[in-house]
């Protein structure tokens, strides 16, 4: 049987609040082969890693987080105690040392994404293979292929992995990334006889990690990567 690649789901969301450097660095302890982080741009222009639009639910901060500047945010805990990073902290924590999936979350998000990433490729040693930068929305991921065509997209779906090979079609995608419900043996075949990488979400108990390993997909995303 195949070994899927093992990536941590917000960093380590099963071991430390998500989307933090802590949980980051917890996921690089577990060993992971990558770390999926979702971002948003700010109101100042930076890109933040963060879940949610709104900052109610995992900080003490209200409201949405693209109506925030940096410094705003900044001054916001997470989970109590940890602070909201940038997309360019997370960057030189993990310092290459695993892939990193950036999620486009947010609203007009691709084109910041493509000049960090592309300053850290021309000045930080990072390569192209370094990154897989996944969306649900179609037209961030049109804007970066524009940009730079040589960067791994991938489509996320969690709807339809039929209308996802489409659509991935059309951008010369590196995977698609399926919810796990929408996962069967067959489609992982399809979509690999097609060319793409499956990476499949969030997986995070034994039985179905262990089916989806039987299915071949090419990795897993987890909140908790050790069970992977
Ligand atoms: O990238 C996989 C997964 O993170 C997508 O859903 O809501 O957890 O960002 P969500
Ligand atoms: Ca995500």
């Amino acid at each position: 049987m195949k070994k899927p690649l093992k990536i941590g789901h917000r960093g380590a969301k099963g071991h430390i609040a998500e989307n933090t450097l802590e949980s980051i660095e917890k996921a690089m302890e577990l060993n992971v082969d990558g770390i999926e982080v979702d971002v948003h741009k700010c109101a100042s222009g930076e890109l933040v890693v963060f879940h949610d639009f709104t900052l109610d639910r995992m900080t003490n901060g209200m409201g949405e987080v693209s109506k925030h500047t940096l410094s705003e945010l900044k001054k916001i805990k997470v989970d109590g105690q940890y602070a909201i990073p940038t997309l360019e902290e997370v960057l030189n924590i993990i310092d290459r040392k695993c892939i990193l999936n950036i999620e486009l979350k947010g609203k007009d998000t691709a084109l910041e994404t493509c000049n960090v990433v592309t300053h850290f490729m021309n000045t930080k040693g990072w390569t192209a293979e370094d990154f897989i930068i996944s969306s649900f929305q179609h037209h961030e991921l049109e804007t970066v292929f524009k940009i730079n065509a040589n960067l791994r997209l991938a489509i996320l779906t969690k709807a339809s992995v039929t209308d996802a090979l489409e659509f991935a079609n059309t951008i010369n995608a590196y995977a698609i990334h399926p919810n796990v419900a929408l996962v069967t043996r067959e489609n992982v075949k399809r979509a690999q006889k097609e060319g793409y990488k499956v990476i499949t979400w969030t997986v995070n108990d034994v039985q179905t990690i262990q089916r989806m390993k039987t299915y071949g997909v090419d990795a897993i995303i987890s909140d908790n990567p050790d069970r992977l």
